[in-house]
């Protein structure tokens, strides 16, 4: 066969249509850390789709939720000289990789970004006034998902405050439920930290872990939320040490545990699972925080490849891909994100999904949205890596309340 046969051969079959030699020869190396079922059926998506339009996809998935193991294997691949084509990276980490001089500009592939976005969105997806990074979606941290099943069998509802959430982990506890599943690794620590912190109110949580402000920081409010930390942790097993996340999203899910603190990638999980909200399983906002908005938006930077200092065609059809509205809407579909570009129809979406929509929209508007700091998204990695460090200290210790509010003061000071 002709090369023009065997392309629309392959362009009848549904692959590479209409991409020229250069392209189908440029292979795509892709590093991430998405590598649970619901994660693995999102990220599938863009495979796919790249494929399709004639790149090779080389996967690089590095296993380890939130993306610390990834961030190691990232640098070594970089100061080695093999750059991957793109790479999961987020918030300030952004401008951080930008600053060393190894990212390519991918403006050409943004034309239509900036009115497609959230403005607190697009700034973060810049670098040195032009477009580094491409997002995917808006992750929203503060989130509980509970087992409805288990919550009938004990005839609770869902807790909107810290009473009524001990009083429904109680009545668990005594029908032999686990009532919180979790697993004991630093960021999972820092996620439920931070949500008892927004259960201060949105304004709280800016003034301690956006502005780091050291009166904030050392108040006797904080003080309050390491005390809740602490009961909370009583209703958690033993056998939590460095157990993943998803694993303990699936002891909600078989019913083996009432709920878990966790972001909306655990309703990737749920839907993995063919699960139901509303039937299976309830998410709600951990209690106190309605009104607030953790956003977490995963994205992903370009490398510079043998030297070049402008995205390849690969590079730039990746980020297109990732913006286009069909793809944020399947991505999303999967994950238990919502699109991070404007405009997408939320139809298809789960009840989760659109409350998530509604909550993100009056957040933007009335205040409460927030940048989740256990996800990369409000402080630079040295800072979040010193409060982290004092979380989970806290959290595997029997330190008091007083001592950790004082180290937490400190470790904000890192720069
Ligand atoms: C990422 C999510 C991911 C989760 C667990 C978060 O930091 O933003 O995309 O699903 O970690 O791996």
């Amino acid at each position: 066969m002709k090369f023009r046969a065997i392309m629309g051969a392959l362009c009848a079959a549904g692959l590479m249509c209409g991409v020229t030699a250069a392209q189908a020869a440029e292979s795509l190396e892709v590093l991430h850390w998405w590598t649970s079922g619901g994660e693995s059926k999102a990220v599938g998506v863009l495979k796919d789709d790249m494929t399709k339009q004639g790149y090779t996809w080389k996967d690089f998935a590095v296993a380890g939720g939130a993306g610390a193991a990834a961030m190691t294997a990232l640098k070594t691949q970089v100061i080695s000289g093999n750059a991957p084509s793109a790479a999961q990276i987020k918030g300030p980490l952004i401008q951080e990789w930008a600053d060393q001089g190894v990212l390519v500009p991918i403006d050409s592939a943004a034309t239509d970004w900036k009115a497609n976005l959230p403005p607190q969105i697009d700034k973060i997806m810049h670098a040195g006034g032009h477009y580094v990074a491409a997002p995917f979606s808006v992750h929203r941290v503060n989130w509980v998902w509970y087992n409805k099943a288990a919550l009938d069998k004990v005839g609770a509802k869902v807790p909107t405050t810290w009473p009524e959430f001990f009083a429904v982990a109680d009545k668990l506890k005594a029908a032999g439920i686990q009532p919180v599943a979790a697993g004991g690794q630093p960021w999972q620590d820092l996620t439920l930290w931070e949500d008892v912190v927004l259960s201060q109110g949105a304004d709280f949580y800016k003034k301690a872990l956006v502005d780091l402000d050291q009166k904030t920081l050392t108040s006797q409010q904080m003080v309050g939320v390491f005390d809740t930390v602490r009961k909370i942790e009583t209703y958690m097993d033993n056998g939590r040490t460095g157990r993943d996340w998803n694993l303990a999203t699936a002891m909600v899910i078989n019913g083996k545990a009432g709920m878990q603190f966790m972001g909306d990638w655990a309703k990737g999980e749920f839907a993995n699972a063919n699960k139901q909200p509303g039937t299976d399983y309830i998410c709600a906002a951990v209690p106190g925080t309605a009104k607030s908005y953790t956003f977490n938006v995963d994205s992903f930077v370009f490398f510079q490849q043998k030297g070049q200092k402008e995205a390849t065609p690969g590079q730039l059809a990746l980020a297109k891909t990732i913006m286009s509205p069909a793809f944020q809407e399947q991505f999303s579909l999967y994950k238990g994100s919502i699109p991070v570009r404007l405009g997408v129809s939320m139809d298809k979406f789960d009840s989760c999904g659109k409350q998530s929509y509604a909550d993100e929209q009056t957040a933007i508007k009335s205040g409460g949205y927030e940048p989740s700091l256990a996800h990369g998204m409000a402080q630079p990695d040295a800072t979040a890596g010193a409060i982290t460090d004092v979380v989970t200290k806290f959290m595997n210790s029997t330190q008091d309340s007083k001592s950790a509010v004082e180290a937490l003061a400190k470790a904000a000071k890192t720069k």
